[in-house]
């Protein structure tokens, strides 16, 4: 019988794009509940299953999983618009998504078509000075939401609050659009009927995600929590002002969905061998160069949301080690190895020196393809020692190396950590 699997978050602990999604799905398989805890739609993850491509961006990736049930809770800011759709393109590629299959938390607050609004003019606004912010109404939701005038989804889903609702919301938000940015009204009716035809799609849906949980634990359901984004866009912890408008840390697994500290045993890091960033904000191993744009082309470095090349670098060694102790990791994925094949010289950042200059030690790359290694002894030598290095400077085991795309290309490093973690499937490939 396979051993129950412990209560685990999963982060992203550089800026996002760590390569979460592949690792949530493989955990998936063995978890009773998946639950997303913060962010949107800003999200976005890439799943690769059996040489298909499945990209997601509210729905949690444990909904490629039958026996996993998916929940959206409290700290997360929902598109109904893009949720639908979403359902609905999954439904037509074969995999209906009913009410026992994914819940909704009714506290949750929505994302209306005026916080996306708001999202674009301010970034238009703010010009040169952006934070090229997604785009996708999230840093207004969020705001609304501890301005204590944010719409929830109990709300939303009730058309006759909800009406009143946005008749209090829609002068307020209409005079910034106008007076301020110069935009488009949006009119009452518009919303609402926009509105209707979600909410009765969505409406089934919608439950008490904190009370479920609490079910769940009593009777050990065993639960993943899904984070979306990176640490270092964390609005706390984050290169501020740089960052999305939700905590990202593991820390919000339990404020974003109604558990206790207590109620996770794992936290698995997620770094990718490597650095990338989408938007604006401070990245001090960032190769502006033809290394760069290597990494961009072999590791396919394009946002999964909204398409923008990403930003890409070294690894950095600092950061990950403060993400460490800033989620309490237990463990750490180390992701998109095999991009790094075929360089002569890996570099790892070890911090700034007085100048802001990143300061690196150098490491040597590997010929070789990784993408068909299955297991620690078949990987290259210098490859091994990159990897224990980046374990001795972070401070963390690494439990597994992904070494490409597909569920399957996987490399336990720790087998005593990362046995709780492998599918059969996977273990069986990797004997
Ligand atoms: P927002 O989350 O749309 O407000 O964008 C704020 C910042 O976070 C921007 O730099 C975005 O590019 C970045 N961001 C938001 N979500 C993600 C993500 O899932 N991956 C990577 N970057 C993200
Ligand atoms: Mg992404």
């Amino acid at each position: 019988m396979k051993a129950r699997m412990p209560n685990t978050a999963v982060v992203g602990v550089q800026w996002g794009d760590e390569g979460k999604g592949k690792i949530v799905d493989m955990l998936a398989a063995r978890a009773g509940i998946v639950v997303r805890f913060q962010g949107g739609n800003n999200a976005g993850h890439t799943l690769v299953v059996a040489g298909e491509k499945v990209v997601l961006h509210l729905v949690p990736s444990g909904i490629l999983h039958p026996s996993a049930r998916c929940v959206l809770g409290n700290g997360v800011v929902m598109d109904p618009e893009v949720l639908v759709a979403e359902l609905d393109a999954l439904e037509a590629s074969g995999r209906k998504v009913d009410a026992a299959r994914l819940g909704l938390s009714r506290d949750l607050h929505v994302i209306m078509p005026y916080h996306r609004s708001l999202d674009a003019h301010r970034e238009e606004a703010r010009g040169g000075g952006s934070i090229g912010t997604t785009r996708k109404g999230i840093g207004p939701t969020y705001e609304d939401k501890v301005a204590r005038r944010g719409i929830r989804l109990a709300d939303f889903i009730d058309l006759q609050v909800l009406a009143s609702r946005i008749q209090q919301e829609l002068p307020l938000k209409n005079r910034q659009i106008v007076e301020w940015y110069e935009g488009e009204a949006h009119t009452a009716e518009d919303v609402l009927a926009w509105a209707a035809p979600l909410a009765e799609r969505l409406a089934p849906h919608v439950c008490d995600v904190a009370g479920e949980l609490h079910a769940a634990l009593d009777v050990g359901t065993p639960m993943l929590f899904e984070g979306a984004q990176g640490t270092f866009l964390d609005i706390d912890h984050g290169s501020y002002p740089f960052v999305t408008s939700s905590n990202t840390v593991a820390g919000a697994a339990c404020a974003g969905s109604g558990v206790g500290p207590g109620d996770l045993q794992e936290v698995v890091g997620i770094a990718k061998a490597y650095a990338t960033r989408v938007g604006a904000g401070p990245f001090p191993t960032e190769l502006d160069d033809d290394l760069g744009a290597h990494l961009r082309r072999v590791g396919r470095e394009f946002g999964s949301t909204t398409g923008r090349p990403r930003r890409c670098g070294w690894f950095d060694a600092e950061l990950v080690r403060r993400a460490a102790r800033l989620n309490g990791l237990t463990c750490l994925v180390l992701t998109k190895l095999d991009v790094l094949s075929g360089l002569e010289v890996l570099r790892i950042g070890r911090g700034s020196d007085a100048d802001g200059e990143a300061i690196y030690e150098d490491h040597p790359g590997w010929t070789e393809d990784l993408t068909a290694c299955r297991s620690w002894d078949s990987l290259p030598a210098s490859c091994q020692a990159y990897i224990r290095r980046v374990e001795a400077l972070v401070g963390v085991p690494v439990a597994l190396a992904s070494v490409g795309p597909d569920r399957v290309e996987i490399v336990p490093v720790d087998p005593a950590r990362s046995a709780w973690m492998l599918s059969d499937a996977a273990q069986t490939e990797a004997n």
